[in-house]
């Protein structure tokens, strides 16, 4: 593997590897062993493009974790803001030596560009594209979802599993990342969202849609319930056709604490964040025991450390 760009592109093999990888880091940092030398001598540049809090911190604190040299690059304040090109800011990260190059971008496709443009000799991560992809986070998802619901994780995919993902999923590169890895994994794919913030095209997607959050609960045994964000910022008119209403969406697909008692005892209650406390979920429910919300934030330094590991440490870090 040299970049990570999508889940579409990961074998069942490669994603076991990468959480089975993951737990061994998860492990270090339980153990305080906060500090590897693995990465020592490289460089891991953060290109973001698009704001963001979770991914941008997560992939510093691994890459720092692994003793890489980190250089943090937002396109606000950049030369970005002068008109440079996507091409000349990666040809100027290269003449920094970067091993590797994670990008946040609003156009989808823009972290393919930068890995096959042939600007760059280092690996690309992927940490969110437009509304195409955002592997690291369907990692970090697959990673929570195996740690609660499969009996001794390591070497295990998510086989026999249902996981209902609900919401904007028009929108959603986590959702798009997700319903691919989780397949590839073994689970079963529930999405619910309303006929407007359903892609065209989603037919192949390996899924099943349902248009209401009720039904789905009566109809499968959710073991993980993911609420996506509503992106009101991608809509058009800012927002102003955001379809069906706030109250009305609320009402349907909302997750509240009279649908998160209607779930198997066991499930767990997943979110990507940010959250819209009070619109796809309520607080309530984010905050009940159910809820792994926090436990997904901090995992996603451990994906993210095996991630890095695997791409810049190759042979040479695996032994
Ligand atoms: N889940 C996620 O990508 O969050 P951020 O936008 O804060 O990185």
């Amino acid at each position: 593997m040299r970049h990570l760009l999508g889940t579409t592109d990961l074998s069942r093999e490669d994603a076991i590897l990468l959480l089975d990888t993951a737990a061994q880091m998860a492990a270090t940092q339980e153990r305080e062993v906060r500090k590897l030398p693995t990465l020592r001598g490289k460089t891991v540049v953060n290109l973001f493009f698009e704001d963001s809090t979770r991914t941008r911190i997560s992939f510093e604190a691994a890459a720092k974790r692994l003793s890489a040299d980190v250089i943090n690059f937002s396109a606000k304040g950049s030369s970005v803001s002068k008109g440079e090109s996507l091409k000349d800011t990666a040809l100027t990260l290269q003449a920094m030596g970067a091993d590797a190059v994670v990008v946040r971008h609003w156009a989808s496709g823009a972290a393919y560009q930068l890995a096959h443009g042939g600007w760059l000799h280092g690996s690309v991560l992927n940490a969110g594209d437009g509304t195409h992809q955002h592997p690291t986070q369907a990692l970090l998802d697959a990673f929570t979802a195996r740690r609660h619901l499969v009996a001794d994780p390591t070497g295990q995919g998510l086989d026999g599993l249902t996981v209902a993902i609900v919401g904007d999923v028009l929108h959603s590169r986590v959702a798009r990342s997700n319903v691919h890895l989780l397949n590839t994994l073994g689970a079963h794919v529930v999405l619910v969202a309303p006929p407007t913030l359903v892609p065209v095209g989603i037919e192949p997607w390996p899924c099943t849609v349902v248009h209401t959050l009720d039904q789905a609960i009566e109809t499968y045994d959710i073991d993980a319930l993911m609420m996506l964000r509503v992106q009101r910022e991608r809509m058009s008119g800012g927002g102003d056709a955001f379809f069906p209403s706030p109250a009305e969406y609320s009402r349907i697909y909302g997750l509240d604490a009279d649908r998160m008692n209607r779930l198997p005892d066991h499930a767990i209650v997943m979110h990507p964040g940010p959250m819209n406390r009070g619109l796809e979920i309520s607080a309530e429910a984010a905050d009940s025991p159910r809820s792994v919300i926090v436990e997904q934030v901090a995992n996603g330094v451990a994906v993210r450390m095996a991630a890095l590991y695997l791409l810049l440490a190759g042979e040479e870090g695996a032994q």
